[in-house]
């Protein structure tokens, strides 16, 4: 059968990713169509608005996209399409495996672990409140009216909510997980210490859920800021980690640069009816349009929506492919070149994309 697959190809180097992934998915043979819907500045002049209701609509109809990286815009009134998107098609489970890739660039080719990223709630919720609003004024208010504190009149406020709810599904999915995968552990991430009615919630809930678990996946927790230097220090103590929405985000970039840099950094967003398929990385607008980014990370996304479609074949060929390409060393984009301190030539994203097409040959 064929797989109907919506491609959101982005803006910035998402242009460019994309494209390359498309010839990538057809070099592996799996039996993908696409049907393209935009998001981004791309389609602002067209649509009046960075994520039109269409591309919503083609994502519920195929149950299954992937999507570029789509810059941001600050300062025009319009969220996220990210987060608007995570939070329309209720994409609760931001999954990012983080791997050493042999000839990457990485500190250590042992790394192993799984991000698994609260992706609907947190800071993340986009509830705020400009600084001397009259919204601000009554919120603060409320607060030194009912004794919990005092917030500085001049104050810009943002809301962090964490549901008992939210945080349930969010262990519960990095359980089944781990299980599911055959890996060990699950270590929930949090400040519990300082924020009690938000991580101290989604710690207590963590417990409660591993005790469902024990003596199938052992569990352990570790306080944000410890946990940063643990991973620089010897990731391979960790498998599979759970994290409410802000650290998942902060501590993917680093996981990332502890194998090679964004340039080859996977990820999935993933709720009960769809699935978003996406690298870790943004739309880079400092190298767009110029033919240097990495596509790698979209390449990899595009292998986990495969294994995702059952098209597990497909999905090891690129894999493979690209262990094949890093490990030669000879046809490697300038992130990698700069992460191994080589002086090679840097090649282009297109350069790049054909020795992988050629890797499976
Ligand atoms: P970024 O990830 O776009 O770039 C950070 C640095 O990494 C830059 O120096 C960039 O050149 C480099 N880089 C990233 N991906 C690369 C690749 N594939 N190959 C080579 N080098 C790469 O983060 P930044 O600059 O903070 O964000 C840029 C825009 O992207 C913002 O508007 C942001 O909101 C948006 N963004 C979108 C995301 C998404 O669509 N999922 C995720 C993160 C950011
Ligand atoms: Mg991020």
């Amino acid at each position: 059968v064929t797989h109907l697959v919506t491609l959101i190809p982005g803006d910035g180097i998402g242009m460019e990713t994309s494209a390359a992934m498309q010839e990538v998915v057809a070099a592996s043979g799996a039996p993908i169509e696409w049907e393209v819907a935009p998001a981004g500045a791309a389609c602002m002049e067209e649509f009046g608005a960075p994520l039109p209701e269409s591309t919503i609509e083609a994502v519920q109809r195929n149950k299954v996209a992937i999507k570029g990286p789509v810059t941001t815009p600050v300062g025009t009134g319009f969220r996220s399409v990210n987060v608007a998107l995570r939070q329309a098609l209720d994409l609760y489970v931001n999954l990012r495996p983080v791997m050493s890739i042999p000839g990457a660039g990485g500190r250590y080719d042992d790394v192993n672990l799984v991000i698994v990223r609260e992706n609907s709630e947190d800071l993340y919720a986009g509830i705020e409140f400009e600084e001397g609003s009259a919204q601000a004024k009554e919120l603060i208010r409320f607060v030194e009216e009912s004794g919990a504190g005092t917030i500085r009149p001049d104050s810009g406020i943002s809301i962090k909510p964490i549901s008992v709810t939210g945080s349930e599904r969010i262990v519960e999915y990095a359980f089944q997980y781990a299980q599911k995968h055959g890996r060990n552990k699950v270590t929930a991430v949090h400040k519990a210490n300082i924020m009690k009615h938000s991580d101290g919630l989604f710690l207590r809930v963590a417990r409660e859920v591993a005790q469902r678990y024990e003596g199938a996946v052992a569990f352990d927790d570790k306080i944000i800021d410890a946990c940063c230097m643990c991973m620089v220090q010897d990731p391979s103590q960790f498998d599979v980690m759970v994290f409410p929405n802000l650290y998942g985000d902060i501590a993917s970039d680093l996981a990332a640069g502890l194998v090679g840099g964004l340039g080859i950094a996977p990820g999935a967003n993933i709720g009960k009816d769809y699935a978003v398929f996406e690298a870790v990385h943004g739309s880079a607008p400092d190298i767009a349009g110029k033919n240097l980014a990495n596509p790698t990370a979209e390449i990899l996304s595009a292998a986990m929506m495969l294994d995702h479609l059952g098209e597990l074949e497909a999905a090891e060929r690129i894999r493979a492919a690209v262990r094949k390409v890093y490990a030669e060393g000879t046809c490697l984009t300038g992130d990698i070149r700069r992460a191994t301190k080589s002086d090679a030539a840097p090649a282009t994203c297109a350069q790049f994309t054909q020795a992988l097409i050629a890797a499976m040959e």
